[in-house]
């Protein structure tokens, strides 16, 4: 198979490198723009120097372009990993949220079905929330965003499922990972640095290292016939309260004092989902995948951390 991935350069683009660095299938990289020296530091120290940090340029709200390397490249699957993911700045910066995370899937799907190839398209958690759940979302549950990012990409799973091509969508939340901005690394510098902190105890969902979920998507590529839409985070479930202490006892950092507190004193353009645990019972029966706990893969990834 030739796998081309989008987005590459982000955090879970860089986790594919990784985790398919010595594949059988042939992995095409592509992004915006080259990997940062930073990031080919960091994978080569948790890959090895023979790790692919090559990127061909690619954006993906181009169709023509994007039918070009298809096509050169005898591409059989796509792996979207890129999008507009700040949840905030989508907000105030709709028209470019919708084409990235709307119009772009759409382009990626209809060149997936000119060559009777498979689209591996991420999604989020995002997508569910204004309903008050109290119970893991499944992946037949309606769709209600409370903001721009969501609904966004609820729009790019609709019109890829509407192209008619092969599809598998994957819904995951809270991702992190040891490249990007995200979370973990946010609250390993605050937790360093400040003597107290307050974290929100009233959202709660669960985290997901993106390596996990890179490891998942490699698993489902070898039975990509299985089209339709899939949940995936770690198991187990938290608060982001709960998420950072344990960021800070894995690290070493206990003399910052955390405090949990309600959304409300932190106000911020959309309201976040206070439930969005993802049910994964389809994607573990489907594709026999083992998904591991939480606290398991963030200690993973605070240890990789202060190795590079
Ligand atoms: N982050 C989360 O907490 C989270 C939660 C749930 C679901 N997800 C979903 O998971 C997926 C992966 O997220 P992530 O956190 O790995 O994303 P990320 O780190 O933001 O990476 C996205 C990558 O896409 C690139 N990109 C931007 N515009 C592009 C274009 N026009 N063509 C091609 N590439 C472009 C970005 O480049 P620049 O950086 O140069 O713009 C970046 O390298 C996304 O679909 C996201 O919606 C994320």
């Amino acid at each position: 198979m030739t796998i081309l991935v989008t987005g590459a350069n982000g955090q879970l683009g860089n986790e594919m490198r990784i985790v398919t660095r010595s594949s059988k299938d042939h992995y095409i990289f592509t992004d915006v723009v080259d990997a940062s020296v930073e990031s080919i530091a960091m994978l080569q120290k948790l890959a090895g120097n023979d790790i692919n940090t090559d990127t061909i340029h690619l954006d993906i709200t181009n169709l023509d372009d994007i039918r070009k390397v298809v096509k050169a490249e005898g591409v059989n699957a796509i792996v979207n990993c890129a999008a507009y993911t700040n949840v905030d700045g989508a907000e105030s910066n709709q028209e470019l949220a919708e084409l990235l995370n709307s119009q772009a899937p759409k382009n990626l799907a209809i060149a997936m079905k000119e060559v009777g190839g498979t689209l591996v398209h991420i999604s989020t958690d995002y997508v569910f929330g204004k309903e008050p759940y109290n119970t893991p979302c499944k992946e037949d549950q309606k769709g209600t965003p409370t903001g721009v990012y969501g609904l966004t990409k609820l729009l790019g799973e609709q019109n890829i499922i509407q192209s008619g091509c092969n599809y598998i969508i994957i819904r995951t939340a809270w991702l992190y990972s040891e490249f990007g901005k995200n979370f973990v690394k946010t609250m390993l510098n605050l937790t360093a640095t400040k003597p107290e902190l307050k974290v929100v105890f009233d959202q709660v969902g669960t985290p997901t290292y993106a390596y996990d979920l890179a490891e998942a998507i490699v698993a489902i590529l070898q039975k990509k016939e299985n089209t339709g839409i899939y949940h995936f985070s770690n198991e187990g479930v938290c608060s982001w309260f709960d998420f950072t202490k344990m960021i800070a006892e894995y690290s070493g950092q206990t003399a910052c004092s955390i405090h949990p507190c309600h959304s409300d004193e932190f106000p911020s353009p959309v309201k976040r989902p206070a439930f969005s645990v993802l049910d994964k019972t389809k994607i573990k029966q489907t594709f026999g995948i083992a998904v591991p706990y939480w606290t398991d893969s963030l200690k993973k990834c605070i240890i990789n951390l202060n190795h590079i």
